[in-house]
């Protein structure tokens, strides 16, 4: 017998203002053409203000578990992926567990754009070593808070937004036809700090700063690391990629996720993409994806999914799931 962590319900939320490109170039020297070109992007929402972290992430989770079917009473462990949380303390995901009347325990996770692959793994070990039967898990991302509305190299790639699963405990053989996380695998690369980050904090600048990023060496690591670690996780089931019915990648630059399902011959159509509509949402981009491609019903039980993400650190990581 063999616990398992599987997905049992999720969820997501976006703030009703939505921002396109064109509404972008009238701010700042930039242009539809050249962001749709560059990155897929086409527009973003953004939080209403006085909307935090915890609001969005709040809905997400409240849809999450209406889909699993469960209550605030069958959760004993909340865990939020931000970067952006309400403040510097306590953890947003108390702020979430006392709205919801969550008992058990809540911490937050900051592995930026990696956070929910770094969050669900978190969960998936609590889970299997018996510390938790059933976990929310949350991306929850206010990005537009640190944005630097005047920096056209940065403030058109991003959008508010967040993503909820549900996470349970179940039984399994051990094989690799089990429903459930079956691999997962986590990076981090602390001497490329300086090529994602923000320029503010509360031990450094006593400030919350903005988003300072070299794009295209960002690029060039994304590429490559993420190709490594969908070659991990296919090894460590010893599947290839001809098993896997859909890739949920973290939602960057549509040039990435192109050159991804190219590297590896997936057909685009098992991409699952949102970048268009709601740009890099950090943490959120994957769990909104998820979301969207269960409740259209692309997603079915028994099917071999990929979630996969790599950001500020650098981090990075992916999951291998059974649905
Ligand atoms: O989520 C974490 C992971 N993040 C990523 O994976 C992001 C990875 N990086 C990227 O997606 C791309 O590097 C960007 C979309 C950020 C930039 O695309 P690029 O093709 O690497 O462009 P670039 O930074 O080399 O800039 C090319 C030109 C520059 O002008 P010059 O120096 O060639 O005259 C920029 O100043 O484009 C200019 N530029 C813009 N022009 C219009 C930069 N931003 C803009 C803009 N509008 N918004």
């Amino acid at each position: 017998m063999t616990v398992r962590s599987r997905i049992i319900g999720c969820g997501s939320y976006l703030p009703s203002t939505i921002l396109t490109n064109e509404e972008l170039a009238s701010r700042v020297d930039t242009s539809d053409e050249w962001i749709t070109a560059r990155t897929g992007i086409k527009q973003r929402h953004i939080a209403a203000e006085g909307e935090t972290t915890s609001d969005l992430a709040v809905n997400a989770a409240r849809m999450a578990m209406d889909h699993a079917g469960i209550t605030a009473a069958d959760i004993d462990l909340i865990i939020v992926a931000t970067a952006t949380p309400d403040n510097t303390f306590p953890a947003t995901a108390t702020k979430v567990q006392a709205r919801l009347g969550v008992t058990g325990f809540a911490f937050d996770i900051q592995a930026v754009c990696s956070g929910f692959i770094y969050a669900l793994t978190t969960a998936d070990m609590y889970i299997r070593n018996g510390q938790a039967k059933t976990a929310l898990v949350i991306g929850a991302e206010t990005f537009s808070r640190i944005l630097d509305w005047e920096d056209r190299r940065t403030c058109v790639l991003f959008g508010d937004g967040a993503g909820a699963v549900i996470v349970q405990a179940t039984t399994g053989t051990g094989s690799t036809d089990d429903q459930g996380i079956l691999a997962s695998r986590l990076h981090s690369d602390g001497s490329k700090y300086e090529l994602l980050y923000v320029d503010g904090g509360p031990s450094s600048t006593q400030t919350v700063g903005h988003v300072q990023m070299e794009g295209k060496e960002v690029f060039r690591h994304a590429v490559t690391n993420l190709a490594s670690v969908i070659h991990e996780v296919l090894a460590d089931t010893g599947m290839d990629i001809h098993d896997i019915d859909w890739l949920v990648p973290h939602q960057a630059n549509r040039r990435i996720l192109d050159g991804t399902a190219r590297k590896f011959g997936i057909s685009p159509d098992k991409v699952v993409i949102t970048v268009d509509r709601h740009a890099n949402t950090s943490a959120a981009s994957i769990p909104l994806a998820l979301s969207e491609a269960v409740h259209d019903g692309r997603i079915k039980r028994g099917q071999i999914i990929i979630l996969e993400a790599m950001g500020g650190g650098f981090t990075w990581g992916a999951s291998l799931i059974r649905w």
